[in-house]
């Protein structure tokens, strides 16, 4: 059904000197079911562009990487030629301005540390990408899901946004289980909690349901 489709996966991990780094909770278990529904059901090649986690998919074109700017650059180089893009990585918003070639020394405390920005990857897949493609982002929001999502959704000119409602009881991050809401420019899907390979199926079939619908509008394929 699909040529080539792209899925960014896992964390980000910012340097702060050789051994030290800013990260987050990301075990990359979404995108990595993720990356075997399409390969088993809807895709030809899935090109897998991750952050260091711990378990790989077996199949993908696999591209490895550490920082946001490292991830952006992979991503832009397979962003043309793929007919669905899934950004579900979680991208650090910001890294350190400059990091210590030598490791940081406890004598130099308190330290105050400068962040700069990082690219918003998707939000720059949103401008370049062409009515052919289809793009998916993710959000993580602990209020007002639905409201900041339709924000994120028009921001980042998505097809679908999945949005992780994140509580005490739904941390998402590092869960086996999770609780998602999809979104589609004329549809609230809310979905009930169920493990993430059954969340990347609910996932894969919307976009398969787009595509499908696409097709019927007569959108021009390329
Ligand atoms: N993302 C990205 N590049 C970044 C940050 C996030 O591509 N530097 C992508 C993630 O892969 C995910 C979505 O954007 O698909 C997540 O957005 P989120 O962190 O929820 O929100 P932001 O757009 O960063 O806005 P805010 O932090 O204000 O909620």
């Amino acid at each position: 059904m699909f040529k080539r489709v792209l899925i960014t996966s896992g964390p980000t991990r910012e340097p702060l000197d050789p051994i030290r780094f800013l990260g987050n909770r990301s075990s990359g278990l979404t995108g990595m079911n993720l990356a075997r529904v399409f390969l088993k059901k809807y895709a030809a090649e899935v090109v897998f562009v991750s952050g260091p986690v711990c378990r790989y998919p077996s199949g993908v074109t696999l591209v490895k990487v550490e920082t946001a700017l490292e991830m952006r650059d992979a991503f832009f180089k397979y962003f043309s030629g793929a007919d669905v893009i899934i950004m579900a990585a979680a991208v650090g918003d910001f890294r350190p301005a400059g990091s210590s070639q030598q490791k940081i020394k406890k004598a130099g405390f308190p330290l105050v540390m400068k962040l700069e920005r990082n690219p918003d990857i998707l939000k720059e897949a949103g401008e370049r990408r062409t009515p052919q493609q289809l793009l998916v982002g993710f959000a993580a929001e602990t209020e007002n899901a639905v409201k900041n999502g339709k924000r994120k959704f028009l921001r980042k000119n998505l097809d679908l946004l999945v949005i992780n409602e994140i509580s005490a009881e739904n941390p998402a991050f590092g869960a086996v289980r999770n609780r998602v809401t999809l979104l589609t420019a004329d549809r609230v899907i809310p979905l009930p909690r169920r493990s993430k390979s059954e969340l990347a199926a609910a996932i894969a079939i919307q976009v398969a349901n787009l595509s499908i619908m696409r097709k019927n509008r007569g959108v021009p394929r390329e």
